[in-house]
């Protein structure tokens, strides 16, 4: 088939063999009190080395960063040697894995936080929005606002994160700025309201954005460091923005500079149709990146084929399509069906639509 996703590529320092990448899937399957991982994970994510790239499941980078009931962390040592355990699945069969790096911000709730503690944004605008919690999906937390110490001890807590990362042995790192979580909180002005420096203009409301890349590549080399964000996706997790192309044009920009190994956008949610405009401003966004573009968003063998193959796309981030078909890229490869997915067990529970779907070689 003349198709290039299975032309191997370098992302940065990071060389992968197909460009059939894993799309960051949370699963809520870690051991809610202490942020860590079953060792089924271990078999998850070694079942799905045959991707290009794994980015993994938002992992938090703190007990504050945490929003969702079961989501694992990077802040302990016994959670690192969880994730090097993984990580080495991975290299054994010969893939590459990248961390994703996640702070929740107001997308959170006090059941999940330290001493039942309000979820931090930049500023108290309260998401109308859900998280799912022990009692199963509930509305987001009053949150409050971070006074500029707190912006600190955040960046260093990604500090720590990172290092975290390089013991387990990740391929890299993933900075999560997309789907309304904190870094996008800051850089939208519908949620960022401060008055100092990390508010007002883009260049106030992205510095947050660019002191964590700062302290992130200042402890892992920039080539080994992606980001991703979903500029032009209006309304997840409550999340809206004014002048987004706007905003991103500026970062963009700025992040040219930085030479990271990749950015990923999330285009689109699945069936949800962008407008034109939209449409029009994730290519004009695009275009503005100098380096290695993942592109995210519905993409099916066909979209896929044409993105890559005609340069709009360096990789495709698959994400549903990865929950249920472990051996995706062979099924893309072949042509063979796809398994039946089982949305009731995409999140929380045990192996069951976790490890057990099957291998095409052995069904
Ligand atoms: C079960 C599930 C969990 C997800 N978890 C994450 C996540 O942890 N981090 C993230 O950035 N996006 C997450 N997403 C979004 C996906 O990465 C992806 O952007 C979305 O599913 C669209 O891609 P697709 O059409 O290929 O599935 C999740 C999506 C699903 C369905």
């Amino acid at each position: 088939m003349m198709t290039k996703l299975f032309e191997a590529a370098t992302l940065g320092s990071i060389d992968v063999k197909n460009r059939i990448f894993m799309a960051p899937l949370t699963r809520n399957r870690a051991d809610n009190q202490t942020d860590i991982l079953p060792d089924m994970a271990i078999d998850y994510y070694r079942q799905r080395a045959s991707a290009g790239l794994i980015i993994t499941e938002a992992t938090q980078i703190s007990p504050m960063g945490k929003g969702y009931f079961a989501a694992p962390g990077i802040y302990t040592q016994e959670q690192t040697a969880q994730w090097k355990k993984i990580v080495d699945a991975v290299h054994e069969e010969g893939g590459k894995i990248v961390l994703q790096l996640w702070h929740v911000g107001r997308i959170s709730h006090t059941s999940l936080l330290p001493d039942n503690a309000r979820p931090h944004a930049p500023s108290a605008v309260k998401a109308k929005a859900e998280t799912f919690t022990e009692n199963g999906f509930e509305s987001c937390s009053d949150p409050v606002e971070m006074t500029e110490d707190d912006i600190k001890s955040t960046i260093s807590d990604y500090k720590t994160a990172v290092q975290n990362c390089i013991t387990a042995g990740f391929d890299g790192v993933e900075v999560h700025a997309a789907n309304g979580y904190l870094i996008q909180q800051f850089l939208s002005d519908q949620t960022n309201k401060r008055t100092d420096q990390y508010g007002g203009n883009i260049e106030n409301r992205a510095r947050f954005l660019f002191e964590i890349l700062d302290a992130v590549t200042g402890v892992m080399p920039a080539d080994k460091v992606g980001i991703r964000f979903s500029p032009m996706v209006q309304g997840t997790n409550d999340l809206k923005a004014t002048n987004p192309l706007e905003d991103y044009t500026y970062i963009i920009d700025k992040l040219n500079n930085y030479s990271l190994a990749y950015m990923h956008f999330v285009e689109k949610f699945s069936h949800a149709a962008l407008r034109n405009e939209d449409e029009h401003a994730v290519m004009v966004l695009r275009e503005k990146w100098d380096g290695f573009y993942i592109a995210n968003g519905d993409y099916n063998l066909i979209d896929a084929t044409v993105a890559v193959n005609s340069g709009f796309a360096d990789a495709i981030a698959f994400g549903k399509p990865f929950i249920a078909n472990p051996d995706l890229p062979y099924r893309l490869k072949t042509g063979a069906a796809f398994n039946p997915d089982r949305t009731d067990t995409y999140y929380g529970g045990g192996a069951e639509g976790y490890t057990d779907y099957p291998f095409l070689k052995s069904t």
